[in-house]
């Protein structure tokens, strides 16, 4: 068990899925041979790769990756139980979804490391930004609490949390690759996305939480494309 249930992945699939950068996935993909194999880290119920799979070319393969056996269960590509602290399966090409916020820059490196000359999108980053309409004197105090905690441990290092997006296009301009990002922003309405999103923000916070009615929330991430010299 991870801590991240498949109900809620469920329910922010239709929002990551709004908000990935079309035009970065096409840039990934353009890089791919036939027959390539994707390695979806972290995968979990394998979302991302239900949303490339259009896109992909010809006997193009997504292995989904993640260490919870629960999700994995729901994932209907080929799955690999493993954790992501160890050695990291064979790819042509790496995806991931709302993953890099959870690892350090140490993990980011290592995987760097392997993922050399390879095509690699990692999507739906957060980048600490967050609006909310109407917006509350409380609000401020809750974010910063919330960034704190999204660089807690979770298992793979010190978190980077909303660090995450720059962190990873240092480190990969550093080693050569080209950069692209885009804003992949979730821009919640009334509804239980909104209301579950602010919940686990308040209670990470572990502030209380305001008494009042909210009609948007935007959620700052970011989707950023790793393209080796030459692609
Ligand atoms: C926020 S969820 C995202 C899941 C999926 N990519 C999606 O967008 O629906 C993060 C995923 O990373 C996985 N994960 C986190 N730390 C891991 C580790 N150390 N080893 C393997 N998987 C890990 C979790 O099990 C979870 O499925």
């Amino acid at each position: 068990m991870s801590g991240f249930s498949a109900d809620w992945l469920a329910l922010r699939r239709p929002a990551d899925d709004a908000a990935r950068s079309k035009e970065l996935a096409r840039e990934f993909v353009r890089t791919l041979k036939p027959g390539a194999k994707i390695v979806d880290l972290g995968a979990g119920t394998g979302a991302m790769g239900r949303w490339l799979l259009p896109f992909l070319p010809k006997r193009a393969r997504i292995l989904s990756v993640d260490g919870d056996a629960m999700l994995l269960r729901h994932a209907k590509a080929p799955r690999l139980r493993r954790s992501l602290a160890g050695r990291l399966p064979r790819a042509d090409a790496y995806v991931s979804t709302a993953l890099i916020d959870l690892v350090s820059v140490a993990w980011l490196r290592k995987f760097l490391q392997a993922a050399r000359g390879k095509p690699v999108l990692m999507c739906l980053a957060v980048d600490g930004r967050h609006e909310m309409t109407p917006s509350h004197a409380s609000d401020k105090a809750i974010f910063a609490a919330f960034a704190a905690h999204q660089r807690h441990w979770k298992g793979l290092g010190q978190a980077l949390g909303p660090h995450a997006p720059e962190a990873l296009a240092n480190e990969a301009r550093r080693l050569g690759w080209r950069v692209e990002i885009a804003q992949s922003d979730w821009n919640l309405k009334p509804g239980a996305l909104l209301d579950a999103t602010f919940k686990g923000i308040v209670d990470a916070a572990g502030l209380p939480a305001p008494h009042v009615k909210r009609a948007r929330l935007i959620v700052g991430h970011r989707d950023i494309l790793l393209l080796p010299r030459g692609a």
